[in-house]
Parts: structure tokens; C-alpha cells; sequence
């Protein structure tokens, strides 16, 4: 997979599998744009493109604004002079839910986590989708991957609202994936599992730590950089007949029906 002569855009890009996906599409060859609320981890991942020897610009950008999302786009174009790719992924838990202190069933679920997760989970997706797709329908070229989640099939307990936001994402993905196949742009989004990043390991307990695993049948969280592989597969020309796919990499989680084995103890 190369990215030679490509330009992308990453949000989250500051941490875990967005900063993977933004490594990976500066090592092939790509120029990217470090996305990120975090600006000083921007910078860092940027520097580290660079130093590399690979094209980077790091943007400080909270994706729940508007204004925002224009202003990363302008500085993604001014920088690089088109748009091949983007990676809708940054996320965050409000801080009260950071703590584990937020969760709660929908019976008690608050509006500030409610709107919080749906305006970074799925609006910020929506706004950063149409702002993308008003660069790349003029190209008649471009490649949208948007960071769903094995939530988005499934349910957990205590966190309706990233359920409810991540399932959304994997449908305006298959609706974007439609209405702009005719214009040479493609649209999928990838499904995690547990994966070792800072959003997990601090909002989960050691011992929530320890069920995942024995929750995942490779019996471990994934990495970062197994995403970002699927990321840039969606994102390469390798995946040219793939568009309005959710591709689930999760090491066997969701396989699984939770029923109890048949087999002989
Ligand atoms: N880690 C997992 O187990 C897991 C599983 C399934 C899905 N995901 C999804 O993967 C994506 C990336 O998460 P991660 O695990 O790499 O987490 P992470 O915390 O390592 O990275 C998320 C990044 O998003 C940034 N961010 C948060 N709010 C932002 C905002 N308003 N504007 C701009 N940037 C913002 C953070 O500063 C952070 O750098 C998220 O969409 C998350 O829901 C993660």
C-alpha cells in the first residue's frame, strides 16, 4: 500500500488509532493532516511524520465545533492543495464518564453525557462527511473512513449514548457510501474491539481490563496499528470495489453468540 502523491486528514490524530492511521499514511508515502482537540499531541505526531521523512501538518481542532471542522479542512487544502482521504475518528468520553462515575442505564442517563457523545460521536462525523465530500466531489476522487465501533452492533451496559452514536455512524456511513459512489468516492467505516489505547485503558478497570480478554477469543486488546492497517487498507486503491462496508476487527469478540460451548468440559 502506497500513498504517494495523496493527501488525508486525520481527527484524533493525537493518540491511539488515529495517530496510527496518520504514521501509517506518512510512511507509505501520503501527506497527512494531524488532527486533534490535544494540539500539543498534534504537534508531536506531526514531528514525528516529519522526522521520519514523510509530509505532515498538525492542526489543533475541537470537532465539536463548526467553526472547527471548516478551519481544518481550509488549512488541510492551503497545505496540501487537495483532499484524497479522510479518517473521521476522534473521540472522547466526557470527563464525568473518563472516571467510570457516568455510566449508567438509560433509565438514568444524563442529557450532558447524551448530547456530549452524540455531538462528538456522530454530529462532528456528519459535519467533517459533508465538509469532505463538497472538496471531493469537485476532484470526482476520495476515500471516507469513519471510526465506528463494535458498539455500534452490539450493546453494552452503562453506555447508551456511544451505542446509540456508533450505530448511527456505521448507517451514515452505507448512506454516504450510496449517494456518492456515481461521483468516484467510497465510504466505509471499521469496527474495533478493545484495543489498547488510552480512551480504553483509562475508562476501563483492570478487571474490566481482564474480561475483555477473556471476552476476545486471541485472548488480548487489540493494537492501535491493527486498525490503522484496516484504515489504509479501506483507504487504498487495494480496496477499490469496497464502499459502504463495516469492517469488524475485533479479534473474535463478536463472533462469539455467548451461548455456552457444547464441547466437553
Ligand atoms: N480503544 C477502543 O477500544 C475502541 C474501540 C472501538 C472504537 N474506538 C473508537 O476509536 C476512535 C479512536 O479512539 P482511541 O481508542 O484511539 O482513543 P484515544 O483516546 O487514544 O484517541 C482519541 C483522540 O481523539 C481526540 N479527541 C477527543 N475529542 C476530540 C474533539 N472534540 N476534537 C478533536 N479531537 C478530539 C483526543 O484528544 C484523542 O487524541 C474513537 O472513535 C473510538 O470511539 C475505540
Amino acid at each position: 500500500m502506497r500513498f504517494d502523491g495523496k493527501f488525508g486528514l486525520v481527527t484524533g490524530a493525537g493518540s491511539g488509532i488515529g495517530r496510527a492511521t496518520a504514521i501509517g499514511f506518512g510512511q507509505r508515502g501520503g501527506g497527512i493532516a494531524v488532527v486533534d482537540l490535544n494540539g500539543a499531541n498534534a504537534e508531536k505526531v506531526a514531528g514525528e511524520i516529519k522526522q521520519a521523512g514523510g509530509k505532515a501538518v498538525a492542526i489543533g481542532a475541537d470537532v465539536t465545533r463548526a467553526a472547527d471542522i471548516d478551519m481544518m479542512f481550509s488549512r488541510t487544502l492551503d497545505t496540501f492543495g487537495r483532499l484524497d482521504f479522510v479518517h473521521n475518528n476522534a473521540f472522547g468520553f466526557p470527563a464525568a464518564l473518563r472516571t467510570g462515575s457516568a455510566a449508567a442505564p438509560v433509565a438514568d442517563a444524563t442529557d450532558e453525557v447524551w448530547n456530549h457523545t452524540l455531538e462528538v460521536g456522530l454530529t462532528a462525523v456528519f459535519r467533517s462527511t459533508r465538509r469532505a465530500l463538497a472538496i471531493m466531489r469537485s476532484q470526482r476522487n476520495g476515500v471516507i473512513v469513519n471510526t465506528a465501533s463494535i458498539s455500534g452492533l452490539r450493546a453494552d451496559y452503562g453506555i447508551a449514548a456511544y451505542n446509540a452514536a456508533k450505530a448511527a455512524v456505521i448507517n451514515l456511513t452505507r448512506v454516504t457510501a450510496i449517494e456518492n459512489a456515481r461521483y468516484g468516492i467510497r465510504c466505509n467505516c471499521i469496527c474495533p474491539g478493545a484495543i489498547e489505547t488510552p480512551l480504553l485503558v483509562g475508562s476501563a478497570t483492570p478487571q474490566m481490563i481482564d474480561r475483555f480478554k477473556e471476552a476476545i477469543p486471541l485472548g488480548r486488546l487489540g493494537k492501535p496499528e491493527e486498525m490503522a492497517n484496516v484504515v489504509l487498507f479501506l483507504a487504498s486503491e487495494l480496496a477499490s470495489f469496497v464502499t459502504g462496508a463495516a469492517f469488524v476487527a475485533d479479534g473474535g469478540q463478536t463472533a462469539k453468540t455467548g451461548s455456552p460451548s457444547f464441547l466437553p468440559e
